[in-house]
């Protein structure tokens, strides 16, 4: 008789039906005649029951006590490919459970070291690529999926095309000091912080662009929502507004978080995320808020007895605390637009009739989870950007193809970058950004 193969999300098809499912043992419980197995391929967990007298039924005494043995000695994440009924099981959470007919061990697993009780999260990174395979940190994978699954939905929609950057290169998009460094054939090269720049290019070429990838950024910050290595979406396009291009923002990181709440509803449940919290960041406009009422609102409730930061002036930069503080007041995603000029980067373009406040907005996730876009419209005047790049004293020969763009047939235009990792921070309610990739590359690891 042919097996027939399915995976565990797909049982549901399956109820009454023999079928055979590729997995780990997870966990296991049962005494006397009796085993409960907790599989998991990937997709889903759930249960698997073995009765002995069933196995002594269709084996015989011998072959049905030996295999059904088997069954009772199965160690934590053994393999198997285990065969029986899909039975509908109203009690399990799951709402289906498999009385099992048959199993093959595929791989032995002896002494594995993540075990059901608690262990310190240094011993979990350092096992990362066990630690991958629990429960919560399949939930967030899947989180994730479904992000970048709706990124090229949403992008594909709205009339982008994909546009891919390059990560080697011989300038820097944001800001030197982050740059990774390497050799390229003699001649020093960096590892890209943002696609940026080469995008502009491309929204000169295709109109409307996105970009997907890893940007690296040298940043000695040990905090829970920066990684080294991590992934940037940028879009870039020409001939929107700042206004239409903060609306554009705004659908897609909507988009988003219905996309999740749309592919991985199981994966918002493990991770037991509020739902209808969730869905109230859908159903309300985000708020957008210039930077100089944000210093207002915030000297206004410093001292304030729940407020914990520091006095900010005009002109002075955001710390973590003052984003979480704005973002928990309006309780929606927020836009804090026109930061100065003076800590932003030099593309920005500035304010009309205000040069020292830009035309620019960094995307504040409600409940503390901090910045997850940042974005612009860029100095699209020839004349503006080298003076700009004069002031700072940056070597325009390094960035000749990017003032080109600005020479034939310059156009407004804008763009912005979420990194993917603070999106799936927030959506899947995790604390630490380290979770939200498979291999995190931190100040103090780049193992395994
Ligand atoms: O705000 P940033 O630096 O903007 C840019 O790089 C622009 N060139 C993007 C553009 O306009 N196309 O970075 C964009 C986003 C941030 O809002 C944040 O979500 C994420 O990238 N990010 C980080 N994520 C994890 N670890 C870090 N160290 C990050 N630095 C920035
Ligand atoms: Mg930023």
């Amino acid at each position: 008789m042919s097996r027939k193969l399915v995976t565990i999300n797909q049982v549901s098809q399956h109820v009454g039906e023999e079928v055979t499912i590729g997995a780990w043992v997870a966990n296991k419980s049962g005494k006397g005649k009796i085993a409960f197995l907790q599989l998991r391929d990937g997709t889903a967990f759930f249960q698997a029951v073995a009765f002995k007298p069933n196995f002594i039924e269709t084996f015989g005494e011998e072959e049905g006590t030996a295999k059904f043995d088997t069954i009772k000695r199965l160690s934590q994440e053994t393999s198997v490919y285990v065969t029986g009924i899909v039975k509908e099981d109203e009690r399990s959470k799951f709402g289906y459970e498999l009385d099992v007919t048959n199993l093959e061990v595929i791989g032995e697993s002896t002494d594995y070291p993540i075990t059901p009780k608690e262990h310190g999260t240094d011993f979990l990174m350092d096992n990362r690529h066990l630690w991958l395979r629990s429960r919560k940190q399949m939930a967030i994978q899947q989180v994730r999926n479904a992000i970048i699954y709706a990124t090229y939905e949403f992008f594909e929609k709205n009339g982008f095309i994909k546009f891919d950057s390059p990560i080697l290169s011989g300038n820097a998009a944001e800001d030197s000091t982050e740059l990774f460094e390497t050799d390229y054939f003699g001649q020093p090269a960096f590892l890209s912080q943002s696609g940026q720049l080469y995008l502009e290019a491309g929204a000169m070429a295709l109109g409307r662009v996105f970009d997907f990838g890893p940007v690296f950024r040298a940043e000695k910050s040990k905090t829970r929502r920066h990684l080294t290595e991590f992934w940037m979406m940028d879009a870039e396009y020409s001939f929107l507004t700042h206004e239409e291009s903060l609306d554009l923002q705004e659908a897609y990181v909507k988009a988003l978080i219905q996309g999740v709440i749309d592919r991985a509803p199981q994966a918002l449940e493990t991770l037991e995320r509020d739902v209808e919290l969730l869905k109230s960041y859908i159903d309300q406009p985000f708020k957008r808020v210039p930077y100089d009422e944000a210093i207002d609102l915030l000297q206004a409730h410093e001292n304030d007895e729940d407020t914990d930061y520091e006095h900010l002036e005009h002109g002075d930069d955001f710390g973590s605390p003052h984003e979480t503080w704005i973002s928990n007041y309006f309780g929606v995603p927020t836009f804090v637009v026109n930061y100065p000029a003076s800590f932003k980067a030099f593309y920005m373009k500035p304010v009309p009739g205000n040069p020292e406040r830009v035309l620019c907005a960094d995307l504040l996730a409600p409940e503390g989870y901090g910045e997850i876009i940042g974005g612009s419209m860029r100095e699209d005047n020839y004349d503006a950007l080298v003076a700009k790049m004069d002031e700072l004293g940056m070597d325009k020969t390094e960035y000749e193809f990017y003032l080109d763009l600005r020479k034939y047939g310059s156009v407004p235009h804008g763009g912005f970058g979420i990194g993917i990792e603070r999106m799936v921070t927030f959506v899947a309610g995790t604390k630490h950004i380290r979770e939200a990739i498979p291999f995190p590359r931190m100040l103090h690891r780049i193992k395994p």
